[in-house]
């Protein structure tokens, strides 16, 4: 069927089929010619509690008879405040202000803003970021550039900025810690992180105190640290928060996907009291310099705010846990093409073989389209495949995910070296 539609990290020229999903339940995608897939990777690790979920659809439901869109320049609603007092106890207070956005990486390019800003509002400016290698942090010109460098930004690089990049933890993590602390003394304005897992970078783990390590040197440095929690956010990992594992506040704190449940687009950054009054002043050129148009839209702040109701009257906490716990039974499955298989909270990861790891490897459009033939939604990264559902997944399903999985060992992994 023909379409006038550009779809995002899709090669049209190659081709494939694309699925139209009609309608979702729980952890099922439904098709037009009929099919029900398995959703396995969360629709691009947004739903956290299930397609669909009651609760988050009645909150949409009701707030669209209310106050559809307001500019937010200047102008409030109730959603926008109650969500926000609610953000704020998630960091037990020490994280007072709420910046709204639309997407990860709104989030993160604020977050950016606001570290420049502070440091510039306190007469002290300061330009050089810290990254961690191997991150992603979106795909605007500014979180590009405090990501990874690689064939999906080859054609921007003119347009990216420097950033000093710290390696990623091996062992014990003092690789890291040593080039951070190192990095530190030269007093950049601020470390972006992604806490305890990379996500497209390949589905790295590391451990909490590694992360609490490189929270401690930033603090003694007095470089500000950013967690970017947008993946890692709303129980993915265990803890609502990755932070929550390493007993960490970060300076600025990044949320998006999950904070709707996945349901509708919404962001928020979360800053210090110390960030928020380096802007605040009677003179109006050293105001907060971001927006966009749908800036704390009502609608999705009413759908977070069913996620946190979600998050305070329903066992999310312990229906986490449990998934977790089947995915470790499950892994006992997996086909010995399984290399470096690995699970943090509900997210399972292993390398295909040990094979070709770049992301434009032949293996990754064989092993979706393999997938895509079982009904099952898993899109590996490279050779790197990862189980990333959503919590309310039944039994049969997440088997329907690992049987798929020891198929293709089969009938794909025969085919790519
Ligand atoms: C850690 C992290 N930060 C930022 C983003 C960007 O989010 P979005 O795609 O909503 O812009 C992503 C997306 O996967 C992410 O994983």
């Amino acid at each position: 069927m023909s379409s006038a539609v550009w779809h995002p990290f899709t090669q049209h020229g190659l081709q494939e089929p694309i699925p139209r999903v009609t309608h979702a339940e729980g952890s099922a995608l439904y098709t037009a010619d009929g099919r029900r897939i398995v959703d396995a990777i969360s629709s691009w690790w947004v739903t956290t509690h299930g397609h669909c979920h009651p609760r988050i659809m009645a909150a949409i439901r009701a707030q669209t008879e209310k106050l559809d869109q307001i500019i937010f320049a200047g102008w409030t609603h109730p959603p926008a405040e109650e969500l926000a007092e609610r953000l704020v106890t998630l960091t037990g207070g020490r994280l007072p202000h709420v910046f709204y956005s639309d997407s990860g990486s709104t989030s993160v390019e604020v977050a950016l803003k606001m570290a420049l800003g502070y440091w510039l509002n306190r007469g002290e400016p300061r330009h050089r970021i810290l990254a961690l290698e191997h991150g992603y942090h979106g795909d605007t010109i500014g979180t590009m550039s405090v990501g990874a460098r690689g064939v999906y930004n080859r054609a921007y690089t003119p347009l990216l900025f420097d950033v000093d990049t710290i390696p990623f933890p091996l062992g014990d993590g003092r690789n890291t810690l040593d080039a951070l602390e190192q990095a530190c003394r030269q007093a950049p304005a601020a470390l972006i992180v992604e806490p305890l897992v990379l996500g497209a970078g390949g589905m790295l783990f590391y451990d909490p105190g590694i992360l609490a390590a490189m929270r401690t040197i930033c603090a003694h440095h007095n470089v500000l640290f950013i967690a970017d929690e947008v993946m890692t956010g709303w129980g993915r990992t265990a803890t609502l928060l990755a932070c929550d594992q390493a007993g960490i506040v970060p300076d600025i704190l990044c949320l998006s996907k999950g904070i709707t449940g996945g349901a509708v687009p919404l962001a928020a950054t979360l800053a210090s009291k110390a960030i928020y009054d380096a802007h605040w002043s009677d003179d109006r050129a050293r105001m907060f310099f971001h927006s966009s148009s749908y800036t704390a839209n009502p609608v999705a702040c009413a759908a977070a705010l069913a996620n946190l109701d979600i998050w305070r009257d329903e066992p999310v906490e312990q229906r986490i846990a449990a998934l977790a716990d089947r995915q470790q039974i499950q892994l006992e499955r997996l086909p010995s093409i399984a290399h470096n298989v690995r699970r943090k909270g509900t997210i399972v990861a292993f390398e295909w073989s040990d094979g070709d790891a770049a992301y434009l490897s032949s293996l990754g459009p064989a092993l979706l389209a393999f997938f895509r033939s079982r009904d099952v939604l898993l899109r590996p990264l490279g050779n790197t495949v990862y189980i990333m559902p959503p919590y309310c997944i039944g039994e049969e399903d997440l088997a329907l995910i690992y049987d798929a999985i020891a198929e293709a060992a089969v009938t794909v992994g025969a085919k790519v070296p």
